[in-house]
């Protein structure tokens, strides 16, 4: 199955704007990127991907593009751009843009021009409703940002317009031909330029049921609602991947493509990276992660009440993307994105920082699959904590605030809560020295609050630092079984995560313990070698001993 380039690639994630300031102004850009590619190549990266940075308003840091043919002003230049891609290509890796085609902004000309005078072509671009007959919205779906998708016509027409998420992001109309057309035309541009493949945002939202209907619930009242029946994974959503897909490989086979399809279930991870298919080469689904509930707080919102992970749950996750996608695709594995909390503040253990980070790194990255590290993962950077709730730039937040409020709890703690799970809090700068603000701009940074003392600079300094292990892992991740490994659970316990990795010709155990308490496992061979350890695990003949959060990786004799 190993025939592509990005068959055998480890991805690591930047959001710009967070990563490396060069020119003093407290933004991470792009020749900052370009400057820290050996740092990257150094840790084992293959392939660089980059959140958006197209011209934007930056009402959703990027994903809110008003021209796709240019690069934000914060962030450099095109020729910024283009000395980017050279100095990867130079490094030997690869360059992944995230493409964003669901929505564009709503500074974006052809929404302009579809508001200006309702009878351009652009108006069609955009997805528009009448009233419903009492007047208010066409219908009750929920928008992801909060409230209704629907926002009425700014240019005081009557008629209301969609979107998905912030309501200046308006939605593209992906039923009109010239869409389409004008999304290959960008995609082609910048593919032309030297980019190496496109992580498409959003995409099983491309399609959207008749607006006439509603999301039935018992009060019959019109408040918001998510409707994803209405507006994610519909069956065209697959005719729109297709064609735009197929031309772009049809000219660059070579063109890597990762969707993000947060809600996909295994089956539908399937349907959108089946080979043959000019669909996704990969997807990236959310469906992995489960959290325990069970300790949450009723008498009040749940949305950013911090939870621990359900270990249980997780491996079962994990078994059936690994089972569905065994002979069609690889799977992406990855802890952390930049639309949640950092994994070392999600699920790390602060009593056994390095160790958690080590065995969480273990359980994951060695699966059959494709890793994606998030930046400043390989530190075992935390959440940022912020001290004011508009830095959250969320508006979902104040309800949340004001649930807690209500149900006594103090500010102290709320602020505690919301550092702890929201998606902003993981996009704090970059550590990289201990110079001012960590060696990430000698001006204050964009975002800023209380961080945790550590940096790359140190960490390459030690031995035994969580970025040298990372290190050791991702070269461990070239050699067999794992090149080539099928995926097999093992039995354990609950706190254990437990696999073989299995090529045929070799076979390597992976032994993780998720907890702080003592554990004992059995191995499913004897004799072998040990390939990586950490945290104190060792084994005599089958029997493997695990303190807190240890883990060992072994091969058959
Ligand atoms: C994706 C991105 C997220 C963004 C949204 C709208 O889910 O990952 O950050 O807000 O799309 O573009
Ligand atoms: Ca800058």
């Amino acid at each position: 199955m190993r025939k592509h380039w990005y068959d055998q690639q480890t991805i690591y994630q930047i959001y710009p704007k967070s990563f490396n300031d060069s020119n003093h102004d407290g933004i991470g850009d792009i020749p900052g990127i370009t400057a820290k590619i050996p740092y990257l190549k150094q840790l084992g990266i293959t392939t660089i991907w980059l959140n958006p940075i197209y011209q934007s308003p930056q009402v959703d840091n990027g994903y809110d593009v008003s021209d796709y043919y240019q690069v934000d002003s914060s962030l450099g230049t095109m020729t910024d751009v283009e000395t980017l891609i050279k100095t990867v290509y130079e490094h030997g890796m690869y360059l992944i843009f995230d493409f964003v085609l669901n929505h564009t902004s709503d500074q974006h000309p052809w929404f302009k021009q579809a508001l200006a005078d309702p009878q351009s072509k652009y108006r069609d671009y955009y997805l528009w409703q009448d009233p419903a007959a009492d007047g208010g919205r066409p219908n009750n779906w929920g928008s992801f940002f909060g409230g209704s998708v629907w926002a009425k016509d700014p240019a005081g027409g009557s008629q209301y317009y969609f979107h998905l998420f912030d309501k200046r992001m308006p939605d593209l109309n992906w039923k009109n031909p010239a869409v389409q057309q004008a999304m290959r035309d960008v995609a082609e541009f910048w593919v032309e330029k030297g980019i190496d493949g496109l992580r498409l945002d959003a995409f099983i939202h491309l399609a959207k049921a008749d607006f006439r209907q509603t999301y039935p619930n018992r009060t019959g009242d019109s408040t918001p609602i998510i409707s994803d029946m209405f507006y994610a994974h519909l069956p065209k959503v697959h005719q729109y991947l297709h064609d735009f897909v197929a031309v772009i490989k049809a000219k660059h086979p070579d063109t890597y493509v990762v969707g993000e399809a947060s809600s996909a279930d295994p089956h539908l991870m399937v349907d959108y990276t089946t080979p043959g298919t000019d669909e996704c080469d990969q997807v990236i689904t959310f469906r992995t992660f489960a959290d325990d509930n069970t300790q949450d707080d009723p008498s009040f919102s749940d949305t950013f009440q911090p939870r621990p992970m359900d270990v249980t749950a997780y491996k079962q996750n994990t078994v059936g993307i690994q089972a569905a996608l065994a002979d069609t695709s690889l799977p992406t594995l990855y802890w952390n994105n930049h639309d949640m909390a950092r994994v070392a503040t999600r699920y790390g253990d602060p009593d056994y920082p390095q160790a958690s980070a080590k065995a969480l790194a273990t359980a994951l990255y060695l699966q059959r699959g494709i890793p994606i590290i998030y930046y400043g993962e390989e530190l075992g950077l935390t959440n940022i904590r912020y001290h004011d709730i508009a830095d959250f730039e969320d508006q979902t937040v104040p309800t949340f605030v004001a649930s807690a409020q209500a149900a006594g709890k103090s500010k102290v703690e709320i602020m505690r809560m919301l550092n702890q799970t929201h998606k902003m809090a993981g996009r704090g700068p970059m550590q990289w020295d201990n110079t001012v603000y960590h060696g990430f701009s000698d001006h204050l940074p964009w975002k800023h609050g209380d961080t945790d003392d550590m940096n790359a600079q140190a960490e390459i300094a030690d031995p035994d630092s969580i970025y040298h292990y990372y290190q050791q892992l991702l070269q461990l991740k070239q050699c067999a079984p794992f090149t080539n490994g099928q995926f097999i659970m093992l039995g354990s316990a609950e706190q254990l995560f437990t696999y073989l990795i299995d090529d045929g010709q070799k076979q390597a155990a992976i032994v993780c313990n998720l907890s702080a308490q003592a554990q004992t496992y059995l191995l499913p061979f004897v004799g072998g070698k040990v390939l990586l350890v950490q945290g104190g695990a060792t084994y005599r003949g089958r029997q493997v001993t695990l303190p807190a959060w240890s883990s060992l990786v072994v091969k058959s004799a």
